[in-house]
């Protein structure tokens, strides 16, 4: 089909009937209305030139939470974290839902509504939006799957509930000056490219490239969309096999829509990806190592494209012969592509070893190129800039940030949701996939669903952008000190316990101990022991420990250890009385009571006896005789009394009874 040529000076071509779908999305039925011909300005050859562009709000929201949170242990990364929340980042519509706005994101016309008050005056402001809801989506992954069926009912859908409400929202008058850089649907087109014996992506392929056609023709219509379709990175088609099938396809596509060549503005590269914009130390594909070019390595398979800048400037090329206008202009997403921090290479390496030579110059740090969930190491890389210089054969119209980073790539575990979302094992830090040579995949653990937010991994690319934000904060550590072990009792006393542990290892340094009793923490040490005194004697306490690390992590409490305190020797006063209860010849029984004013434990009485008496047996307690003095203690059970309260031991003797009873002493 020949390409429509765009009416001159307005590219507003929509019709009444396309709007239909909006009332039930809009909250406003004021701004139902349908577009009139109010002339919209020209498309021009860059867009992003002599424009601002819309800062996402609900980004900032999650940068500034994220800053938060990091603010009391490493304020230099908060302040590099603030220093991003002026950057322009993608309003991805990742759902139906999206569109009027879902728990994680405003809706649509939200969203306009803010641009038009971030816009400056008459200059034009940049909207970025992800269009990305095709039927089938993520074919040949798990982490993105969407909502919509691979099926004629899907792409119906597609068309009347996604494209046609955002094409009709775009549309609104208001929204007039705005330029709305449409990155149109991630993955899709790439997998047609290299999965096709995937059945999934089989399946998928025509409802694709119906779908992609749908959305730049409606996208078209509304006259002021810059539609730059997502061809993948250079890790992924840069292979001359790949990027001749890219190309292929991509034309297909375009000159089988209703408006060809003139609803496309350009190609977008490494969406959501962390493939560099440029790897500084291999600039030379087919340099010599030991006899072997650079790009017969295992990392480069032979692909000529190692980073962005190759793989746009090759496309580019590749396009233009297939038909595309010479003004087409390319998008590079740059949000995580910076690979800065410790481990990026400061130089060529000197190895005559080919792997190890590129392995040491490289700056992508992943195991494989095939890497592409929550990359550890990586980094934010270039910020968002309008027609970067230095790279004429790349034709960028600008570095953009399409996915927001923060925004996690996909679950590393199984989490349920209603987003049609999986678990892909490349997501899962545990496995080791065929697809990356055998390699574990990198990924970050613990990651939300993909495009929940992801603070640790937003503090990592925080800290290692490259170009650098500020000072990259001091390392943020999130490693726990090890769980203490050996948690042993020592000495017990009736108000204290002395414990002891081993020390806890940890990356940045064990600072100290928390040490539990019941649960609560009663004192802190720099040591491996500690006393827990001001206890009550015969009572039982578990005891656990904890330890500290410098950047404030704190482990899981240790196995408890159960500790009862002795009786001890109690410090309440006592008194004691003298009772004959029965008397005989040659022999009398008595008692003698122990009255405590204040809690006691343990008591000691002692009496004299008249000369020629013994004791006979004596019961409630223990005794012995010295001359004729008498002492008594109490037996386990019966040696703590409350205040106020009595215990009793009787006995009886041998002798004539005293006239008048002895006076007993207690302690
Ligand atoms: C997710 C989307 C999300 C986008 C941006 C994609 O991987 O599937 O739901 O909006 O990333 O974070």
């Amino acid at each position: 089909m020949s390409p429509v040529t765009r009416p001159p000076g307005s590219g507003r071509l929509r019709r009444a009937a396309t709007t239909a779908a909006l009332g039930a999305l809009v909250a406003a039925p004021a701004l139902v209305t349908v577009a009139t011909a109010t002339p919209a300005a020209a498309l021009v050859d860059n867009p992003f030139v002599g424009a601002t562009q819309y800062v996402n709000p609900d980004w900032v929201d999650s940068v500034e939470g994220a800053a938060a949170q990091v603010q009391g242990s490493n304020p230099g990364l908060a302040a590099d974290m603030l220093a991003l929340t002026s950057e322009p980042t993608s309003v991805w519509m990742d759902r139906i839902a999206a569109i009027a706005g879902t728990d994680r994101q405003h809706g649509l016309q939200w969203h306009l509504d803010q641009a038009l008050a971030q816009k400056q005056g008459s200059t034009p402001i940049v909207f970025n939006i992800v269009i990305y809801d095709l039927p089938g989506r993520d074919c040949h992954a798990l982490a993105s799957n969407g909502e919509l069926p691979a099926s004629a009912e899907g792409l119906q859908r597609y068309k009347t509930e996604y494209i046609d409400p955002i094409a009709a929202l775009l549309d609104q008058p208001a929204y007039e000056g705005i330029r709305f850089v449409a990155t149109i649907e991630p993955d899709s087109l790439p997998n047609l490219v290299t999965n096709m014996s995937d059945a999934d992506c089989a399946q998928s392929a025509p409802y694709y490239r119906e779908g992609v056609r749908y959305a730049l023709d409606q996208l078209y219509e509304v006259g002021t969309v810059y539609s730059y379709i997502d061809a993948g990175h250079s890790g992924w088609l840069g292979w001359d096999n790949n990027s001749a099938g890219a190309a292929t396809e991509f034309a297909n596509v375009i000159e089988g829509s209703t408006y060809g060549w003139n609803a496309v503005g350009g190609f977008v590269t490494n969406t959501a990806n962390t493939t560099p914009l440029v790897e500084p130390f291999l600039p030379n594909p087919e340099l010599q190592v030991s006899g072997q070019q650079v790009r017969q390595s295992t990392y480069y398979e032979w692909n000529r494209d190692f980073d962005e800048v190759d793989w746009s400037a090759h496309l580019y090329q590749l396009m233009v012969a297939q038909g595309a206008p010479t003004s087409i202009g390319m998008l590079v997403d740059t949000g995580r592509n910076g690979w800065g921090g410790a481990a990026r290479p400061t130089a060529v390496s000197t190895s005559t070893d080919l792997n190890t030579y590129v392995h040491q110059s490289r700056i992508d740090r992943r195991v494989h190129r095939g890497a592409w969930c929550n990359p550890s190491g990586a980094g934010i890389g270039e910020r968002p800039t309008v027609a970067p210089a230095g790279y004429a054969s790349s034709h960028l119209d600008a570095f953009v940030w399409v996915k927001p980073p923060g925004e996690s790539d996909g679950a590393s575990t199984e989490i349920p949701n209603d987003e049609g979302k999986r678990l892909d094992r490349m997501c899962d830090p545990t496995y080791a996939s065929d697809a990356l040579g055998g390699n574990l995949t990198g990924a970050l653990p613990g990651a939300p669903l993909s495009g929940h937010w992801f603070q640790a991994q937003f503090e990592m690319l925080v800290a290692n952008a490259y170009p650098a934000i500020g000072d990259g904060g001091t390392p943020t550590d999130t490693q726990a000190p090890s769980v203490p072990a050996g948690l042993t009792v020592g000495t017990i006393t009736s108000s204290s316990v002395a414990l002891s542990w081993s020390a806890s290892t940890d990356n940045v340094g064990v600072t100290g101990y928390d040490v539990l009793r019941n649960g609560t923490v009663v004192g802190t040490t720099t040591g491996t022991s500690f006393t827990a005194t001001g206890l009550t004697a015969s009572t039982a306490y578990q005891f656990s420990v904890r330890a500290r690390d410098a950047a404030g992590n704190v482990s899981a409490a240790s196995a408890a250890v159960t500790a009862t305190t002795t009786a001890g020797t109690g410090t309440g006063a006592c008194t004691a009385t003298f009772r004959i209860v029965n008397s005989w010849s040659g022999g009398f029984q008595a008692e003698v009571v122990v009255t405590a004013a204040a809690a006691k434990t343990g008591w000691t009485t002692q009496f004299t006896l008249p000369a020629g008496v013994t004791i006979g047996s004596l019961w409630n307690g223990t005794h012995t005789v010295s001359g004729s003095t008498v002492t008594v203690t109490n037996l386990g059970w019966n040696g703590n009394i409350g205040p106020g309260s009595s215990a009793t031991y009787g006995f009886t003797a041998n002798g004539t009874a005293p006239p008048t009873p002895p006076s007993v002493t207690c302690s």
